[in-house]
């Protein structure tokens, strides 16, 4: 069984969790090795909807073990009751959870210092999902974090504390101590179970040939060092994330599948070169429920840029791609894709690195004809409308890589390899 790596190549909000399910119906080990609660994965079996934000989206097959890694920064407190919301809902955690000790912690004081600093930014508010991420993940690089074992160690986690408030200018009174050390107990009690090294399980596991399928947050024009800076979020997104976030190198991967949306998406702020601001956009919102899983907010919409997918396609080395959302553009009567960006009289074939030049650049677009019918039935290639077929001939030629698996609605069953 392969090692796979999921991953959202765009601004997030792909369906990932989607394809993820897809893919892992006997694989041994789904795996989560950046981001927070940030994320918010949906998936929809036989009607019912499970979101996940922290507990990557294998749990929902019985024998599937599923890992949180180094990489990825944990809220206690959410953690704790998304995983009582997912019990309720039938789902067994018992030796099928596993919390690598050396996660982050997010504390209910970076959550405050995510809201304080998107109202101090004078370039402009970033749009974060207020979850503390970025205030978590600075506190790590600063080496003043909290991890997940710290909270083994009461005392130890005490000192930690005092440090950490005192590194932010804050003062943390006895009773504030108290709180706080109070929850994480609370919290430690209910999770400590959980908490493994998961280093030598993923390798083991490895060697068994058995399968691992490393699930991606975010996306990577949301990633720190080569998105839309500052407008990203506070972890790297891309393939190479899981290296460091889960202790599994990349370079032991044997596929490597970006998921697109068939058009395109974000939600919080920055440039979106192909944005789309008329009806049309209203139309998309609603066919494809675009609204955040996370924040409730509305996303925006935007025709599909080949100039960032094929920047992220590279970036991450990608063996082939998943389209999700494909049933949406149905009834749409032309559709536009993004080959190319006018920057004054240059035309770029990659993103400038300055969000004042990237939100000056005027895309160039290439034309297609849409398609009336409904899509939702859909299980094959041939079983599409000729048109729908060269949308997706068109993106997998602009992007020099096969479409592997196609989306087309909300369901486990709407979906097929391509
Ligand atoms: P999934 O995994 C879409 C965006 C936020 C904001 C920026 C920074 O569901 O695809 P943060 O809270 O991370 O500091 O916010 O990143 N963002 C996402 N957008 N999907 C996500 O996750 C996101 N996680 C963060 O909207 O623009
Ligand atoms: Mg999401």
């Amino acid at each position: 069984m392969p090692a796979i790596a999921v991953l959202g190549c765009m601004w997030g909000d792909e369906a990932k969790a989607k394809i993820v399910d897809y893919l892992g119906t006997d694989t041994e080990f789904v795996v989560r090795f950046q981001g927070g609660s940030n994320a918010g994965h949906t998936i929809v079996v036989e009607g019912k909807k499970y979101v996940f934000h922290a507990v990557p989206s294998g749990i929902l097959y019985p024998g599937t073990k599923c890992v949180i890694g180094a990489g990825v920064v944990i809220d206690p407190i959410s953690l704790v009751s998304e995983i009582q919301e997912l019990e309720n809902s039938g789902i067994d955690f018992n030796q099928r959870l596993f919390i690598d000790e050396r996660a982050g912690v997010v504390l209910p004081l970076h959550r405050e210092l995510d809201t304080i600093s998107e109202g101090m930014l004078k370039s402009g508010k970033i749009g974060t999902t207020g979850r503390g991420i970025g205030p978590a993940y600075a506190d790590m690089t600063a080496r003043a974090g909290i991890r997940i074992i710290d909270l083994a160690h009461p005392s130890y986690l005490k000192r930690r504390l005092r440090e950490l408030y005192q590194y932010h200018g804050r003062s943390l009174d006895n009773a504030g101590m108290k709180e706080v050390s109070q929850t994480l107990a609370m919290c430690w009690e209910r999770l400590k179970g959980y908490v493994a090294p998961t280093f030598g399980m993923l390798q083991e596991a490895h060697k068994r040939d058995a399968g691992i399928l490393f699930e991606g947050a975010q996306g990577t024009m949301l990633d720190r060092s080569w998105g839309t800076y500052p407008y990203v979020t506070s972890s790297n997104t891309l393939v190479d994330a899981i290296g460091t976030g889960a202790g599994f190198s990349a370079r032991k991967l044997d596929e490597v599948l970006g998921v697109y949306k068939a058009y395109c998406t974000r939600v919080g702020e920055g440039p979106f070169p192909t944005e789309i601001h008329d009806e049309l956009a209203q139309k998309i919102r609603i066919q494809g429920n675009e609204f955040g899983a996370t924040t409730g907010r509305p996303r925006r919409i935007g025709h599909f840029d080949a100039v960032l997918a094929s920047y992220t396609a590279t970036l991450n080395c990608l063996d082939g791609i998943a389209v999700t959302l494909l049933d949406v553009l149905s009834g749409i009567e032309e559709l536009k894709i993004c080959v190319g960006y006018k920057l004054g009289k240059r035309v770029l074939s990659e993103p400038p690195a300055h969000p004042l030049d990237l939100q000056k650049v005027q895309p160039v677009y290439t034309v297609l004809s849409g398609w009336e019918e409904d899509i939702t039935q859909a299980r094959s290639m041939a079983a599409l409308p000729a048109n729908a077929r060269i949308y997706l001939e068109a993106i997998q030629d602009l992007l020099e890589l096969p479409v592997k698996i196609v989306s087309v609605g909300k369901q486990r069953h709407q979906t097929f390899n391509a």
